[in-house]
This record gives C-alpha cells, structure tokens and sequence, in this order.
C-alpha cells in the first residue's frame, strides 16, 4: 500500500501540471479529493491495516493530500486558462470609462460661476467646535433658533470657550473662520474686503426625499464698505442665469436666521414652467436656502468693525439647486447617493 500510495502522488502532481484548463482541473480534484475520490478509498482501506501500520499509512495518505492539494492551488494561480492560440486581431474588450459625480461636476460648476465675480473658494472644517457653527453666529448656548439645525454632537470632553464638536450642520461655520484668516494676513494685507466661496459637507439628523443626513451646501460671504441688499440680490441673479439660463430669476422673502439681519428665503424660478407655476413647482419657484446681509454681532466676533463694514451672506444646498437643472427636475435627492449605476451613468 506503501508503494501504491506514492505512486499516486506523483502520478496525481504530473497529471496536474499538465492541465490545460480549468475544466481538466477541477475533473482531476473531483477524481482525486472527490466524496468518491481516490484518496477517500485509501482512507477506507486503513480499516483493513493491522494497527501498527494505521499510523504510518494514515500519515502517507495525509502528505499526499496536502501535496495534491498545494499542486492544484498552485496551478490554477498561474492559471491554464490562457488558450494556446490568441487572436490578435479580435477587438479587445473596452474597459467602461467612469465619470465625476454628478454632485462633484455641480460643484465644480458652481466654484467656476463664483470665480467668475471674483470670490474665492475656501475649505473649513466639516467637523467643528460649536463656536463657530453656533455661537459666534449669534445664537448663545441654550438658545431655541439652534434646535431647527437637529444636530449631530461628537462625544468629547466640551471646551470652555469652543464648546462642544458637532458635526457641520451649515458651511456658515466658515464664516467667523474667514473673517480671522483675513484679520490674520500680515500688516498691510488684514481686514476685508473677503468673498469667499465655502463648499463643504453638512450632517443634520434628517431622512425624506429632499433632505438626507450628509448633504453639501455652498456659502457665500462679501465683506466690504458699502454692501448692500442689492449687491446681494444681483448676485443672486446672477448666479441663476449662469447656472439655470438666462431667463432665470431669482426671488427673496423675508425670513429669519439669528446671524443675518434682515434675513431672507431665496428662490430661483422654476426652469421647467418659466415661473408660471406647474406640477412640480406648484408656485413658479422653489425654494434653494437661506440669505441676509451679516448680523453686526457676527461681524463683531469675527473682529470686524461693523461701522465701517457691511456684508451678505447665502447658503444652499447643493443638492437642492441642483435637482433644479432644466432637463432633471429631481425631487428626490436619494437617488443620488445610491450607488446606481444605471441612474449615475445617465449624468
Ligand atoms: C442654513 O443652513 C443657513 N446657514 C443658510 C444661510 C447662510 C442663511 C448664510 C443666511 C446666511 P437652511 O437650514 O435653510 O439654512 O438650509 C439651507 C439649504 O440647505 C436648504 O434650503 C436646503 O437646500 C439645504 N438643506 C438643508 N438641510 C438639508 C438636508 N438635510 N438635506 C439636503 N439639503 C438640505
């Protein structure tokens, strides 16, 4: 038996180094390691061994089990699968070319419009002390506005002047970040004027079709002498005819948000019905965020005189303005984030 057996193994280790394919392999395994395999008939066989050669012959069976078994993992790694022959002339498979996120291509197309009127993008952080995204906007500790941004709070010790670290529930958190960087500059370059263009995740505990838990919004802060409502409403428009068409507008509405004053809702005419009012804009407008000329008191935290400056301020979501494009009139943002490809594909 002792002979038998190392015949098969090296019978068995030939054989497989000269398959061709994986078919011939795996019917090789099958006839070796199979229920009804050869090596399963030696173990049977033991049975009939006198006791003191159970053990070596067992061992034996063993060594050529595990050699079988390293050969056939080793030979369909290097793979046989390769056809001896290889016609260079059939066309080869195209690999499928992807393509920027939707989401990141309006990105990149909002960034080039406001570069266009001179603003600058910037990036803070997405996670934040409470300071900035909260308490240097003018809403104290406790204060009730701070509950319609349904926050996500990290679990860290609190810092006495910064507070608690939450994660970003608007990109205004930039705004008191901008206003010290440009303080910041060396002698001569300090102080506005700022515009500045924040783009960044936001997390607020929220989940229907047109808010998701991580959303983007973009900010826009213009700090100079003399600003006013209508430099804010022009670039507004400005902004909706660059991105929805010339025949976009866009509208404000009173509004109240603690760090602008006054404060405003923005909306941009629908581009399907042209503002007369449809099925899916109900009104002629939808409604993109928030907008207002900046509260003196952030202006004072952010160590600018606010008898000297004035500033606007918007923010909206990304997402929103986007599902807004002619042509797209989304209105579930979810699809978004699905990992479709069958939906991201057609952007
Ligand atoms: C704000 O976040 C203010 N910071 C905007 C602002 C900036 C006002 C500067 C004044 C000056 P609001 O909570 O309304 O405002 O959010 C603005 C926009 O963000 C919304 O209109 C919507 O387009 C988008 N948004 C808010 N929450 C979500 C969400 N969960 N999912 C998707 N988009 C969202």
């Amino acid at each position: 038996m002792h002979e038998q057996i190392l015949n098969l193994k090296n019978e068995a280790v030939a054989l497989i180094s000269q398959a061709e394919t994986n078919q011939e392999i795996e019917h090789i395994r099958q006839d070796l390691l199979g229920r009804k395999g050869k090596i399963n008939q030696l173990l049977k066989d033991i049975a009939k061994l006198k006791p003191e050669e159970k053990k070596e012959i067992g061992r034996l069976i063993n060594d050529t089990k595990v050699a079988i078994k390293h050969a056939l993992k080793s030979t369909i790694t290097t793979s046989k699968t390769t056809p001896s022959w290889l016609d260079v002339t059939q066309p080869g498979t195209k690999p499928s070319i992807g393509h920027l996120h939707p989401l990141s291509l309006a990105i990149e197309e909002i960034t080039r419009i406001f570069e266009g009127i001179g603003f600058t993008r910037v990036r803070y952080p997405e996670i934040d002390w409470d300071y900035y995204v909260f308490e240097s906007l003018n809403m104290p500790p406790d204060h009730p506005a701070r509950d319609e941004w349904e926050t996500f709070f990290i679990d860290t010790p609190k810092n006495k002047k910064m507070g608690e670290i939450v994660l970003t529930t608007h990109t205004s958190n930039g705004q008191v970040r901008e206003m010290e960087r440009i303080g910041n500059l060396p002698a001569g370059k300090a102080g506005p004027p700022i515009r500045m263009l924040n783009i960044a995740k936001c997390y607020r505990r929220q989940q229907d079709i047109t808010h998701t838990a991580m959303f983007h919004q973009f900010e826009g802060l213009v700090i100079d002498k003399n600003i006013n409502i209508q430099h804010l409403k022009g670039t507004l428009d400005y902004f909706a005819r660059k991105f929805y068409g010339q025949e976009a507008k866009s509208r404000i509405r009173p509004f109240m948000f603690k760090f602008t004053e006054p404060s405003f809702e923005v909306d941009f005419s629908c581009t399907h019905c042209k503002g007369k009012g449809c099925r899916s804009c109900k009104s002629g407008w939808h409604e993109v965020g928030g907008a207002g000329m900046v509260h003196p008191n952030v202006l004072r935290y952010g160590g600018i005189d606010p008898n000297t400056y004035t500033g606007f301020a918007f923010g909206w979501g990304v997402e929103r303005v986007y599902t807004l494009k002619p042509g797209l009139q989304l209105n579930d943002i979810r699809p978004l984030y699905s990992n479709n490809l069958d939906f991201l594909e057609q952007f």
